[in-house]
């Protein structure tokens, strides 16, 4: 089979950069090592930049988002007792929308099908093959059978453990990486959100989220030890500890039922560099990851897709290399600026095993500061909505 893009990874990176080539005539294969419903069924990310609706509005996949997405143009941080407000359409002019990674992947397989885009499910042993030649090609299995597909570029959207970012030589790569030393018990539950906004707590005894899906489906996190098991905790103790973490005026306000999912996430920095080798980019969490505070893993996913697509359509159509010549240098740019601020967010509002009392100073000064100056609102509502692409 030949192709103009080979895709790696049929999540919300693939799904997007395939579905916005697609709009440009210009044409992909994906290949994924599950099945569509597994897929769909991994509870991920919920807060979209700006910049990330408007792509999927230029993808055409729009509609259902902005109908029951929700706008956010603020977001409460709590302290002890205590919260305040950061305005994000006062301090930055813009807000946030909360749909859900699971809604805007399976409006992403829609428009895909509906175009008879192509898709392979349940590939395995991929090989990206001669990336660094000019007849790059890939090798996969998928029932049984040997397969390969020859083309102009593939593109790594498999994840953090997916083979394309390992096809680059580690001479080549080098790799940044911080992991921090808790994670993050999740619940999703059929429940009204216990505010209209998002609430991030930092407690006496850590870190506590109050997110949401929508009027009647809310996710919460709470910061766990890395050697908990999320069977060991039952819905009970894990409501009893969030209403321990947030303010008491929302606390007596939560309302509780059964979870309907619940996973530990574990907290990571990471960044490889180079993210083109050859005829081999790579987009999303195949080149970084961020810890979750600020909700920032699936933004720069997008915002790789956005510089990629870009480049590429400036190739098929003006036949102009410059954008994919950049690239990396481009993608990293944005992507070191959402770091910065995911690992500051994390430090911001969590507790730490090793922190003494004047690191947790620090934190309440910081914490004060932001409160009270507009400065530092905007620095951080801008960054929350979104750095300019
Ligand atoms: P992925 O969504 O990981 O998709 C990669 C795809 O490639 C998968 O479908 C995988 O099956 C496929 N694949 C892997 N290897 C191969 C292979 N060898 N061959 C073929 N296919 C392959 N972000 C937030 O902003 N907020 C959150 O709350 C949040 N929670 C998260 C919780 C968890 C447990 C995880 C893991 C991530 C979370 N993230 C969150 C991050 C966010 O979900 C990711 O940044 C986003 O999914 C990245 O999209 P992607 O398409 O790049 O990668
Ligand atoms: C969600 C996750 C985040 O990491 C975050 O900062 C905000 C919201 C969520 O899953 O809803």
């Amino acid at each position: 089979m030949r192709t103009q893009v080979c895709i790696i990874g049929a999540g919300p990176s693939g799904l997007l950069l395939s579905q916005l080539l697609h709009r440009k005539g210009i044409e992909s294969v994906v290949l994924e090592r599950k099945t569509k419903e597994y897929v769909l069924g991994r509870i991920r990310a919920g807060v979209l930049e700006h910049g990330f609706a408007e792509l999927m509005r230029e993808a055409g996949v729009g509609e259902r988002m902005d109908r029951e997405g929700f706008l956010h143009d603020g977001t409460v941080i709590a302290y002890d007792n205590h919260q305040f407000r950061v305005d994000f359409a006062a301090r930055a002019n813009a807000s946030v929308l909360v749909y859900g990674q699971t809604e805007l992947t399976r409006d992403l397989y829609e428009a895909r099908e509906a175009a008879d885009g192509k898709i392979v499910y349940n590939v395995e042993d991929v090989r990206i093959q001669d990336a660094d030649g000019d007849a790059p090609y890939v090798e996969y299995n998928v029932g049984g059978q040997g397969q390969r597909i020859d083309c102009d570029y593939v593109v790594g959207c498999d994840g953090f453990h997916g083979v394309s970012r390992k096809t680059i030589p580690e001479t080549v790569r080098k790799e940044y990486e911080k992991i921090y030393p808790f994670g993050w018990l999740g619940i999703l539950s059929e429940t009204p959100p216990v505010h209209e906004e998002l609430i991030y707590a930092n407690s006496e005894r850590g870190f506590a989220l109050c997110s949401m899906r929508n009027e009647n489906l809310s996710r919460y996190y709470l910061q766990c030890p890395l050697d908990h098991n999320p069977e060991d905790w039952s819905d009970d103790a894990f409501w009893e500890e969030l209403k321990r973490r947030i303010p008491e005026q929302a606390a007596e306000k939560l309302i509780t039922g059964p979870s309907i999912e619940k996973s530990i996430a574990p907290l990571r920095s990471f960044v490889t560099e180079p993210m083109r080798w050859g005829k081999l980019f790579l987009c999303g969490d195949a080149a970084h990851i961020v810890p979750p505070t600020g909700a920032k893993g699936l933004n720069t996913a997008a915002s790789d897709i956005y510089y990629l697509y870009h480049a590429m359509v400036q190739f098929y159509v003006d036949g102009e290399e410059e954008g994919l010549d950049r690239y990396s240098e481009k993608a990293l740019a944005r992507i070191w600026k959402a770091e910065r601020f995911s690992w500051w967010m994390s430090n911001l509002l969590h507790l730490y095993p090793e922190q003494g009392e004047f690191d947790r100073k620090m934190q309440r000064a910081e914490l004060e500061f932001l409160e009270s100056n507009e400065s530092a609102q905007r620095v951080m509502a801008e960054n929350y909505v979104g750095l300019p692409f």
